[in-house]
């Protein structure tokens, strides 16, 4: 028995639930938001896909109702708003702030025991306040976008080596931002052959590039930030915490020392299992690698200023 809460029925949280429930990584999946009916018309939408997708998943949406909540294994955090066409993530700040601490609040008073991945924007800041306002071990607070840059890295890179995208091996670390995401191209496989000796450096680069903008170029095309990928990534993030797969997946994590940073939440390699964050894994870096790292680490430490600023924190 194994139940995920999933907070916020936006494209990228019902998209989330979906995957779970389609993949049966839970026995029970709960989606909630404070919107009235959103959850449960969803749900039920999902639920009425079982008979064709082959799950029995129990699933649930509740409208603002913690209490169905209870005794989550793991809670995902979606909520608040997504970017608008020339937005970036950092401006969202502001209105997300504020709700991400009230539901992370909520929730933890009905699943103290969960493990909370944070997928709200800007998520290395969000994450970073979920930890501090909630008081939780670093291990069961970590955020999600590693995964998902990795997800569209691997993608380009395929389509660049006309190769298939499960052949290739590529993480993306630092933060989940347009300039601060680092795409780890030298250290990119296919099948433990390094990229390079497949394409030209500027086939390279421009995949890196295309990485970099991989969701802003989507919110331009749907006016709106995108959801199948997020979602999807959110739900293979749960897959690896209740199955325990010790995968090594780049994870916004809080950073003691590793990497030269400290108080800060920020995307390395990390092995997650049943304990959320079981272990940080400091890969060795270039010099140019190091040093995208720290500018990175810059960015985002003056995103997570504005918090102070805004009384947040
Ligand atoms: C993206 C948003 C969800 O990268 O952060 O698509």
């Amino acid at each position: 028995m194994s139940k995920v809460t999933v907070i916020g029925a936006g494209n990228v949280g019902a998209t989330c639930a979906n995957v779970l429930a389609m993949r049966k990584v839970a026995s029970e999946v709960v989606l909630i938001d404070i919107k009235e009916g959103l959850s449960e018309g969803k749900m039920l939408d999902i639920y009425q896909t079982s008979t064709l997708c082959g799950f029995d998943t129990a699933v649930k949406g509740v409208t603002n109702d913690y209490a169905a909540t209870a005794g989550s294994d793991v809670v995902v955090i979606t909520s608040g708003v997504p970017r608008k066409p020339g937005m970036t993530r950092e401006e969202l700040i502001g209105v997300n702030a504020g709700i991400v601490k009230t539901v992370m609040g909520e929730a933890m008073k009905h699943s103290p025991g969960a493990v909370f991945v944070i997928v709200s924007n800007p998520m290395d800041t969000m994450t970073y306040l979920a930890l501090k306002s909630s008081g939780l071990p670093a291990a069961r607070v970590f955020g999600m976008g590693g995964q998902l840059d990795s997800s569209r890295f691997r993608c380009y890179l395929a389509k660049a080596l006309g190769a298939s995208m499960n052949d290739i091996d590529g993480m993306v670390i630092g933060g989940h931002g347009d300039t601060t995401m680092i795409p780890l191209i030298d250290k990119a496989a296919w099948n433990g052959v390094p990229v390079a000796q497949f394409a030209p450096k500027e086939t390279l680069q421009k995949v890196v590039a295309d990485t970099m903008v991989g969701g802003a170029t989507l919110t331009g095309l749907l006016g709106t930030s995108a959801w199948y990928a997020p979602g999807a990534a959110a739900a293979s993030v749960v897959e690896a915490i209740i199955g325990d797969q010790k995968k090594l997946i780049p994870s916004c994590v809080a950073l003691n020392g590793e990497y030269g940073q400290k108080d800060i939440c920020i995307g390395v390699p990390a092995v997650i299992g049943r304990g959320g964050v079981e272990r940080i894994v400091e890969i060795e870096l270039t010099a140019d690698e190091k040093a995208k790292f720290e500018a990175s680490a810059d960015a985002v430490r003056k995103t997570n200023a504005v918090l102070k600023e805004i009384g947040a924190l």
